[in-house]
Parts: C-alpha cells; sequence; structure tokens
C-alpha cells in the first residue's frame, strides 16, 4: 500500500473532489499509513490499514468519528468517509494543522510552555472524562470486555502480554469505579497540540465508557518517574488520582496486550 491505486484515487476523489496532492506524513503510527491529501475543497487526512488487526480498528475508528459529526461530544477530526478494498481500508478526516503532544514536548523551549502544554493535557481529559452522558453501565463491563479482547490476542500472538500475566489481571481486578466516556489509548502519541495547547484526540478506536483509570495511566505513562511533568498534569486533571497499584494494573498490565 505505499502508492494509492488510480481506482483508489477514484474513490477518494468521489468525496472530497480532485486531489492535487497527496504526501507522507513525516509523523507516521503504529497501526496504519497516514498521508495528507490535497484536493480543491480543502487538505484532509488518509489513515489506511492494512493488517486484520489493525483494520478492525480502524473500522471502529470510523465508527466512532462518524458519529461525532452529529454527537459532537468529542474533540477529534472531523469525519469524511470510509474505504474498504480488498487490501486493506482507508478513513478519510478533516486534517487538523499540529503536532502530537510526544514531540511538542520535545520540541519544548522553556519549562513554562511544557507546563502550559502538560497542564492543557490534564484539563482536555479531565474534560472529557467528565463529559455528562445517559449511559448507565456495570462498572466492570468494559474492563471484561478488554480482558477478553486481551485474551484474543494471547492466543493469536499478536501482543506482548503473556497468558500467565492475563491470569493475573483477572484474578486481581482493581476495585471499580464509576465508568465514564474514555479515550481507551491516551498516551502523548494521540493528542494534537496547537498553539502551545493539547486542542484534540485524535487515534480513537478505543473510544467507549469505560474506566477513566486507562485513559489516566496511559497520559501519564511517558512521564510517570517525573514529579514535575505530573503535577503539571494534575493541575489541569483534577476528576481522580490514581494509586500506584492501579497505575501499575493498567499501564504495566492492560497495556500489555494492545
Ligand atoms: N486528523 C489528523 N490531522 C493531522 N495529522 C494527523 C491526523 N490524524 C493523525 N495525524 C498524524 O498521523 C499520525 C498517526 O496517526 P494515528 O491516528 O495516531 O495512527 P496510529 O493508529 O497508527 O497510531 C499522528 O501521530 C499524527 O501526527
Ligand atoms: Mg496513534
Amino acid at each position: 500500500m505505499k502508492k494509492i491505486h488510480s481506482d483508489l484515487q477514484k474513490k477518494i476523489e468521489r468525496v472530497i473532489g480532485n486531489i492535487s496532492e497527496i504526501s507522507l506524513l513525516e509523523e507516521q503510527g503504529c497501526t496504519s499509513i497516514v498521508r495528507k491529501i490535497k484536493s480543491s475543497k480543502g487538505n484532509y487526512l488518509l489513515k489506511s490499514a492494512s493488517s486484520e488487526k489493525y483494520q478492525t480498528w480502524l473500522k471502529a475508528e470510523a465508527l466512532i468519528l462518524e458519529k461525532q459529526n452529529q454527537e459532537n461530544l468529542l474533540r477529534v477530526p472531523r469525519y469524511y468517509g470510509f474505504i474498504e478494498e480488498q487490501d486493506g481500508c482507508h478513513l478519510i478526516m478533516s486534517f487538523e494543522e499540529g503536532v502530537t503532544l510526544t514531540t511538542a514536548l520535545k520540541n519544548a523551549a522553556s519549562k513554562s510552555e511544557e507546563m502550559e502544554l502538560i497542564m492543557s493535557f490534564g484539563q482536555l481529559l479531565d474534560q472529557l472524562h467528565r463529559t455528562n452522558t445517559d449511559v448507565h453501565q456495570d462498572k466492570n463491563a468494559w474492563l471484561d470486555v478488554q480482558l477478553k479482547r486481551a485474551e484474543g490476542y494471547v492466543k493469536l500472538g499478536q501482543c506482548d502480554g503473556s497468558m500467565e500475566l492475563l491470569e493475573l489481571l483477572k484474578s486481581k481486578k482493581p476495585l471499580p469505579v464509576k465508568q465514564t466516556l474514555i479515550h481507551g489509548d491516551c498516551t502523548t502519541d494521540n493528542v494534537l497540540v496547537s498553539g502551545r495547547k493539547v486542542k484534540l484526540f485524535i487515534d480513537v478506536s478505543g473510544t467507549a465508557y469505560g474506566d477513566p483509570r486507562y485513559d489516566e495511566a496511559l497520559a501519564i505513562r511517558s512521564f510517570f518517574r517525573n514529579e514535575e511533568y505530573k503535577n503539571f498534569f494534575y493541575e489541569g486533571y483534577k476528576y481522580y488520582r490514581m494509586s500506584p497499584e492501579e497505575f501499575i494494573y493498567f499501564n504495566d498490565g492492560l497495556y500489555e496486550f494492545f
């Protein structure tokens, strides 16, 4: 899928008009190939997946983004279309200016910039977890689904986690908390920064009603040992503060399977 063949290009053009330029993004993710596409109507992001596992994830992301065009509960790119081909599938969304928080932190020129970035990340996540919804869900339902998915991946050899670790996670579930709207893969790679603030979630295939501690753990994982950064985060994120044991369960445990 290095090149876009003419048949696929025609299908994309039916959605966004005549294409004038296609370029691979400098920042690529782990599950897909991402391209910027310019057309007469504007700039778009094409996200393509080829393996069966990642096609399933991309399809889930497409459904979530499409729903958000109406619901508007999440700060996410706009959905434009989804194309399924024999050798892969392709999601078309709005192209958003900005860089990931991972990159923004690498390039930050001062402590105050780092603080602003991390605090705004906390705020965005705080806002998400406080989103009002009518959904009332059993407190363990999401975790049980994730453990089942994890088991499938272990059996197929499609993850880092082992069956032993999975059995441990099943037998030592943390005390349940109220379920909220969650991102589901909330690392610093999956939020976009513009103007020194984290503004948008991307890579939303895991978005669901679930355990907010999973988001919290993945949000702080890249600076878990940096007390100063963590304090910046919790300046913005006031919804909950997980214990070290909860962090280990989600970051060193559950995340190993996804
Ligand atoms: N809507 C978008 N606008 C601009 N850039 C994007 C957009 N979505 C993703 N990107 C860029 O593409 C990269 C990979 O996207 P992502 O959805 O995280 O893919 P993966 O599932 O492979 O991790 C991101 O790091 C970001 O730089
Ligand atoms: Mg990603």
